[in-house]
């Protein structure tokens, strides 16, 4: 297993993370950079990416970008590894879900959800074979939507599910190169995306105690439907990113973090 000066292994030093400012991508940037790594952190708010830089002196980069505009992504990949001096990983954990049910599903968050969870880790997996460095690993985040839709997320499911087969045309292509591409696919895990109440079509958001009241009932009913009884939290996702960032023999793979909900019927 090869380590580098930070003495973390090919994949795990210099890495570029999506969504780095909040959740899922917040708790692998701050894995990463406890056991000596470098990290530039992407998202379109560039408040939570610099609250992460200053955490972080010297080891963590804000690079603010919205991956979903196709301008301003060209060239992250470089400009982040400019940035770190060298790029041996990279994680797209920018996400983002709207449920709608057929009848009820908006053209922006159609084409909103298929551009940020399908069409930019396809391009940004594309640049990333360019430039990491021969070893490197890439992490893109699933979900167990992908496997088991609802009726609201068909666009999301979509994209997601997408998202597998891209993630093995990446393994196969960077493979002469030792670069791995895997995915980690999580149940429903307690973040920001998650603590958006779910509106009925048409409904307006309630007044802030029925807000709190419906949202605690939203995160309780949730959590109940994994077999280990709760949701996810960020850093157990975290720690599944950073063992598939330096697995060195380990591509094309999918791991499901998911508190055993694919178990259920
Ligand atoms: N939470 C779950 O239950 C769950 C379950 C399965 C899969 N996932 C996946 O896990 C990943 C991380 O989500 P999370 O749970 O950590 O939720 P989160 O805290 O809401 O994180 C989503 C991140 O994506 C960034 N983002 C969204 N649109 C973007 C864009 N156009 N350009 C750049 N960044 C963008 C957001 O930053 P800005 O708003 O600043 O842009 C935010 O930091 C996502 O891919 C999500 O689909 C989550």
């Amino acid at each position: 297993m090869s380590a580098g000066p930070s003495g973390g292994k090919t994949g795990t030093r210099k890495v570029l993370i999506t969504g780095g400012g909040s959740g899922i991508g917040l708790a692998v940037a701050e894995a990463l950079v406890r056991a000596g790594g470098r990290v530039a952190v992407t998202g379109r708010r560039p408040g939570p990416l610099e609250q992460v830089a200053a955490s972080f002196p010297g080891q963590a980069f804000a690079l603010p970008c919205d991956v979903a505009s196709a301008s301003a992504r060209e060239g992250l990949l470089a400009r982040a590894r400019d940035v770190l001096g060298g790029l041996d990983g990279f994680v797209h954990c920018a996400g983002w879900v709207r449920h709608q049910p057929f009848g009820h599903i908006d053209e922006d968050a159609l084409r909103g959800q298929l551009e940020v969870n399908l069409v930019a880790p396809l391009r940004l997996g594309e640049q990333a074979l360019d430039v990491l460095e021969p070893g490197g690993g890439m992490v893109f985040l699933s979900s167990t939507l992908a496997h088991r839709p609802l009726p609201t997320s068909a666009v999301y499911s979509a994209a997601k599910a997408g998202l597998l087969q891209v993630v093995k045309a990446l393994a196969l292509t960077g493979a002469a190169r030792g670069i791995r591409a895997n995915t980690v696919s999580p149940g429903v895990v307690d973040t920001a995306m998650t603590r958006e109440l779910r509106l009925r079509p048409g409904e307006e958001p309630p007044p802030p105690p029925e807000h709190a009241a419906r949202l605690q009932e939203q995160l309780e009913f949730l959590g109940s439907l994994h077999p280990l009884g709760r949701l996810g939290q960020p850093g157990e996702l975290a720690e599944a990113v950073v063992h598939l960032l330096g697995a060195s023999w380990t591509t094309g793979a999918e791991v499901v973090v998911d508190g055993g909900i694919l178990l259920r019927e």
